[in-house]
């Protein structure tokens, strides 16, 4: 039996080990570890390549989060529009500030914030809106500007998952006010321990982000503002300056992943796409890339009929690594409870909650291992044993 791990980051990250090698022993012999012109080399390749004014490098994707919420001076009393079905750290930064979630239902073939929902929910004290392009799915960029605008809300986009995606044309974190990724190692940008970027178009508001980066300091030891350290550390500035011009090959790999996902099995009993109209019937859903762009960070499964936790067992059997990315809407996590408004209409977050499973999508796959998960996958849907 074929071992599939979810993610494996060693072939990945052996292919540059030399390099890697290098630069670590440049900014070891350089004894400078904190911000400077390697940062800011970094900071302008990000810009070029995701098409912003300005991207500053920070120590994770929730502080992305976080200072992004402050440099907009998000406060307690203002309300934030998020979706109820993503990470914890998307409502995280807005509750430490805090300000109260607005919690909005998701989009059962995207994932991502249904802006329907939104417009119902949005109220007097809503001051910003905070989509995340879940899962590497790129949402309707032309429509967030759209509804941001015609509510005069500030837009950050949480592309914690999504660093490279288009719509359109157009990356994410180039849209709103502000954009925010993270480099965690199982992003598609994968770093070596934790840092994030911040982008944004305006030139006073990457201003102000950058104070507030170093405790609301300028000049040196004068503070006008509170902020904090949200400095990003020039070792991981230097080693992910290598990686980032391998993205689109790594993303290619992941998308070249989906489509043999799609056409292997798609004509498969029990299987469908995601997408309005899908065979009830069918046990496994396997979802579309709507933007025809996408970076797939993960490949996400609906299993119906409350077959998740089964398929989950069976591909865990056959050493298959998967995962439930959320098993908890967030309005249902016990830290949030009474926290935000919103949560009685958020029924189809709770649906996928129970049942989305994420099979393995990086892109190193081998052609062996991708057939076995297909061969497994249709195996359950036809109801063969594990
Ligand atoms: C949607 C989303 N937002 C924010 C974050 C936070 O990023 P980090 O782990 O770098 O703090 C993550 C990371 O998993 C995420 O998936």
């Amino acid at each position: 039996m074929i071992t599939v791990p979810l993610l494996d980051l060693g072939p990945q990250n052996r292919s540059l080990e030399s390099q890697y090698e290098k630069a670590f022993k440049e900014v070891l012999h350089s004894n400078a570890f904190i911000m400077g012109p390697r940062l800011e080399a970094f900071e302008k390749s990000c810009a070029e390549f995701l098409g912003v004014k300005h991207a500053l490098g920070v120590s994770s994707g929730t502080d992305a989060l976080l200072l992004a919420l402050m440099a907009l001076g998000i406060k307690q009393g203002d309300e934030v529009l998020l979706p109820a079905f993503t990470f914890f750290a998307t409502a995280g930064s807005v509750v430490r500030l805090g300000a109260e979630p607005v919690w909005v239902d998701v989009d059962p073939h995207t994932f991502n914030i249904d802006l329907a929902d939104a417009a119902r929910k949005v109220g007097p004290k809503t001051k910003a809106m905070m989509p995340v392009h879940l899962f590497g799915q790129s949402c309707d960029l032309q429509a967030l500007r759209t509804f941001a605008e015609a509510h005069r809300l500030f837009l950050i986009e949480d592309a914690a998952q999504s660093m490279g995606a288009r719509w359109q044309g157009q990356s994410t974190m180039s849209a709103g006010h502000f954009g925010a990724t993270s480099f965690f190692p199982s992003k598609n940008l994968g770093g070596f321990g934790d840092s994030g970027l911040v982008t944004a178009n305006d030139d006073a508001l990457a201003e102000q982000a950058k104070i507030l980066r170093v405790h609301g300091m300028q000049p040196k030891y004068y503070h006008r503002f509170v902020g904090a350290n949200f400095r990003m550390d020039l070792l991981q500035a230097a080693l992910l300056h290598l990686k980032l011009p391998h993205l689109p090959t790594y993303n290619c790999a992941r998308a070249g992943n989906a489509k043999f996902y799609h056409e292997t099995l798609l004509n498969q009993p029990g299987v469908a796409l995601n997408q309005p109209g899908a065979d009830a019937q069918a046990k496994i859903l396997l979802p579309v890339d709507f933007s025809k762009q996408g970076i797939w960070n993960q490949f996400t499964l609906r299993v119906l009929h409350g077959q998740r936790d089964a398929l989950k067992a069976f591909l865990t059997q056959r050493k298959i690594g998967c995962e439930v990315y959320y098993p908890v809407p967030l309005h249902r996590q016990e830290c949030f409870k009474g926290v935000g408004r919103g949560s009685e209409q958020a029924k189809v977050a709770e649906q996928l909650a129970a049942e989305v499973l994420s099979i393995p999508i990086f892109p190193e796959l081998s052609e062996a291992q991708r057939q076995w998960v297909a061969t497994s996958l249709q195996d359950f849907a036809a109801g063969r044993p594990a």
